[in-house]
């Protein structure tokens, strides 16, 4: 298992994991966390989603939040992911996502939201489902290689961060400026939400609220 580089400059909320093994998936989760992951239909996706929750539960670790990995557990409520401590609901914000085998997670005391995308093309004629237009115009004039799919995963990052906007397409995000693999943004309820190149094929955006 690796934890993936994500940018330095970023604040220390967020674990990105690849190629979890056995010997971690057994240190990390208990039967109940193992028997919902063995239930997802896909192998890759079990791969990604134990990677995501070993994520989450080494973070944890790591910010003294708790002193072993049975502490802490994540449920639902309406799809938004919760945290549990001790069984219990914690106010702490979590955020999850997943791509071509490695999972992630940020975990913070403000609402965050996370997003990985593999590389692909987005049509231009598919834009009109996400951006608006001044948005688009933004992504237009952009340097940046493939500049759709970074303003793609900061709307997925901020759609989970701010949990009041039903479609991508009404998330706010407003360009401050470009950096040499990604984009700042302004987003939801002043949220900061950024957008780099994690792999050769993986970008990465965070969202988080003031
Ligand atoms: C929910 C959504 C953000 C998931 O993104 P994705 O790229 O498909 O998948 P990711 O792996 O990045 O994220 C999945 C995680 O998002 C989290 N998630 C799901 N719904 C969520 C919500 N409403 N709020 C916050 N987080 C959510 C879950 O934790 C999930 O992981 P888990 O099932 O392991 O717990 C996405 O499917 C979505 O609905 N986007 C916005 C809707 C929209 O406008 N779509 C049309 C655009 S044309």
């Amino acid at each position: 298992m690796r934890f993936v580089e994500v940018p330095p400059s970023w604040p220390a909320i967020v674990r990105i994991v690849a190629g979890a093994g056995e010997r971690e998936v057994a240190e990390f989760l208990d039967a109940g966390e193992l028997g919902e992951i063995m239930a997802l239909r896909a192998v890759e996706r079990r791969h990604e989603r134990a990677a995501s929750r070993i994520a989450a539960k080494s973070l944890a670790i790591d910010c003294g939040l708790v002193d072993r990995a049975s502490r802490i557990r994540f449920t639902k409520s309406d799809a938004r992911p919760v945290v549990m401590i001790d069984d219990v609901e914690n106010a702490l914000h979590v955020s999850f996502s997943h791509t071509a085998g490695i999972g992630a997670a940020a975990l913070s005391e403000r609402p965050v939201g996370i997003d990985l995308e593999h590389e692909r093309t987005i049509d231009r004629r598919a834009t009109k489902f996400f951006l608006s237009s001044e948005q688009l115009a933004s992504a237009t004039a952009s340097t940046l290689d493939n500049a759709l799919l970074h303003w793609w995963c900061a709307k997925e990052a901020a759609f989970k961060q701010s949990g009041e906007h039903p479609t991508l397409l009404r998330i706010p995000l407003t360009l401050e400026r470009e950096t040499p693999s990604g984009l700042v943004l302004r987003g939801p309820r002043n949220s900061r939400v950024e957008t780099a190149r994690l792999t050769d094929d993986v970008v990465v955006a965070l969202a988080v609220e003031p």
